[in-house]
């Protein structure tokens, strides 16, 4: 998604700005552009293209001369990535400078009132909308013109405003769009995102909807839509800067792929005493656990893997019904909530804008609201009932790897614990499966040394079009991630089947030599799923198994085989996607591409 950056203090503003942008990349952009106050004017450099276009125009923001200033990388929703369409955008008379994340949903509306009164428009974005509805109720108080405006657009924003005749001030503004405010010595920030700014202070306010921020260089003012000055609490943010930096990796994927024992062990641990499993953050007593009759589990992309994953796990363990949903399907679908629900909505940036929709849903209808998320004070997880943190530390590769496996730790201990207090397992097996999930970290440890062999099997797919991933249960739902991973960053068409699926219609696809990954966990259906491998063999395709290390049958029916150290069979997604995520980064790291910031693709959606 879009970056927001805007810095006013001591220090020259544009180096400040180009340095945030850049801690703001992993978000996804395709122009970038920034707009700084010499103690005259504004001026705006802007350009399509990466950032390096930005700090070669700029020249590292020399040209740029001045102490108060808005960058912005953008990411393209309405009006191609072109150097006009860039942000920032002006008004008539270059008076008024803003930066913008969102979408305004009534621009045109508002773009047809402006032009009738004489606006001309020179960009297909909704932002110089916002420019010029800036310029036309400007009287002289940017926090009165701008509370104005807030009551005019629907839609999402943050926003970063700079006025000409105020220079000594930056204003600012957020609703469903994600914008913090960074306090330092050197001066005052504003971000979407806090590694933009770690490099000058860990001090934070997180911006609620509808909040206004006036920044000087020595002093904050917070202000609610009425323009009433509101108090707010300030969060030290305790990340250490290497987490957002690649420490030596080639990649943040392939460092985030190995911090995954590390992950995975902190989201258990401060959850598990002695042989028990305590989830304080949920704020549940046992009787409220024993009541809830349906769980919605509800997320987008990778999150919403993790929930199809949970719902073999919810049901085996709890016997609770659960429903899985696509957060942008559940929010138009109208859905029937049933008394003693519980709504779980995973996200790993708690911005997605589809998922905070699906959680207000469910407010919306009473139902209470838990949300899996890892990034600590977002929005999702500011507006959630209880929040279960997940303890990956900062993810900057827009394809997720440890993110993900931490919400399945998530979800087997929420899993877990509910089946404990309905009496579906007992001490014994409770214990069991307690310290099979603690043995986790170490068997991933033990995948990710095989990584050689992953990328030599990588190397012979690089010219590859097609690959199928197959598999039923829950070996369907890590298909469906293992088939993610390989698509949105190798850019080679994937698909996940159920495995029984493939003959109703898509089997048609298979060819000679077509590559087939059958993920072949769940023992009960051994068989069956080497039936469907069969069925696809015969037809040429060439078969990599995923499967238990001693399930060496398979070896008479398959081409290839990575063997995964035995777990508890509601575990194994968290073992098999190791190798599936070490393909999708050796395929696509063979093919040149850019791994950590693939095509087309944001870090967080907070657009729908
Ligand atoms: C996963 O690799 C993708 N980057 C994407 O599908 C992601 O999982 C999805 O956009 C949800 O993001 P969230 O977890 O931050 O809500």
């Amino acid at each position: 998604m879009c970056g927001i950056v805007g810095y006013i203090g001591e220090l020259q503003a544009a180096p400040v700005l180009l340095d945030g942008l850049e801690k703001l990349e992993y978000r996804g952009y395709d122009s970038a552009g920034m707009a700084v106050f010499d103690g005259q004017d504004i001026h705006i450099v802007k350009s399509s293209g990466r950032l390096k276009v930005l700090r070669e125009l700029t020249e590292e923001g020399a040209l740029l001369p001045g102490t108060m200033g808005i960058g912005h990388t953008r990411w393209a929703t309405h009006g191609s990535p072109t150097d006009v369409n860039a942000h920032p955008h002006f008004n008539k008379d270059d008076s008024i400078a803003v930066v913008h994340n969102g979408i305004i949903e009534n621009y045109l509306k508002l773009k047809k009132k402006l032009e009738k009164k004489g606006y001309e428009f020179i960009s297909e974005t909704d932002t110089e909308v916002i420019a010029h509805l800036l310029d036309y109720y400007y009287n002289g108080d940017p926090l009165d013109t701008i509370t104005k405006i807030m009551h005019r657009m629907e839609g999402s924003y943050a926003l970063g405003i700079m006025f000409k005749d105020h220079p000594e001030e930056i204003y600012a503004v957020r609703k469903d769009s994600p914008l913090i405010v960074g306090q330092s010595e050197e001066g005052n920030f504003i971000a979407s995102d806090v590694p933009a700014i770690l490099k000058y202070t860990r001090d934070v306010y997180f911006l609620e909807n509808e909040e206004v921020v006036k920044l000087k260089k020595d002093s904050l003012g917070f202000f609610n839509i009425d323009g009433e000055t509101i108090e707010k609490e300030v969060t030290t943010v305790d990340w250490d800067m290497s987490a957002a930096e690649k420490g030596g990796y080639e990649y943040f994927m392939l460092k985030e792929i190995y911090e995954q024992p590390k992950a995975v062990r902190d989201t258990i641990n401060p959850r598990l005493k002695e042989n028990r499993i305590e989830i304080e953050e949920l704020n549940m007593t046992d009787e409220e656990i024993r009541e809830i009759k349906k769980i919605y589990l509800i997320g987008c992309g990778s999150a919403y893997h993790t929930a199809m994953t949970a719902k073999y796990v919810f049901e085996g363990l709890a016997r609770i019904p659960v429903e899985v949903d696509l957060a942008s399907e559940f929010r138009y679908r109208n859905p029937i909530f049933e008394e003693n629900s519980l709504a779980v909505v995973v996200s790993q940036s708690g911005e997605t804008a589809d998922t905070l929709a699906a959680l207000r849903e469910a407010k919306e209808h009473g139902v209470r609201t838990l949300g899996i998320i890892n990034v600590v004070g977002s929005s999702i997880a500011r507006e959630a009932d209880s929040v279960m943190y997940t303890w990956a530390g900062p993810e900057i590769a827009v394809a997720t790897t440890k993110a993900y496996s931490t919400q399945l730790i998530a979800h087997y201990l929420l899993a877990m614990k509910f089946a404990y207090v309905k009496g579906k397992l007992d001490d014994g097996q409770l214990a069991d499966m307690i310290s099979q999930l603690k043995a986790l970290p170490e068997q991933i440890e033990e995948l990710l040394s095989n990584k050689e062999r992953i990328q030599r099997l990588a190397n012979r797919y690089l010219a590859t079009e097609h690959v199928f991933f197959i598999g039923r249960g829950i070996d369907y739902a890590i298909s469906l991630e293992g088939s993610l991973k390989l698509k949105e960053i190798s850019y080679i068409h994937s698909e996940a089947y159920a495995a029984g699926e493939l003959k109703h219609g898509t089997i048609s696809l298979i060819e000679e030599n077509t590559l087939v990954t059958a993920v072949i966990t769940q023992e009960e259906l051994y068989k069956k799923t080497i039936s469907n491998v069969q069925e696809v063999k015969t037809r040429g395709a060439f078969i990599l198994a995923v499967t238990n290390e001693d399930n060496t049958e398979v070896e008479k029916t398959v081409d290839y085989v990575i063997y995964l150290p035995k777990t508890n069979q509601y575990f194994t997604n968290s073992l098999a996607i190791i190798p599936l995520q070490l393909f999708g980064y050796y395929v696509s790291l063979g093919k040149g591409l850019d791994v950590d910031k693939p095509r087309n693709l944001a870090k967080s959606v907070t657009v729908e």
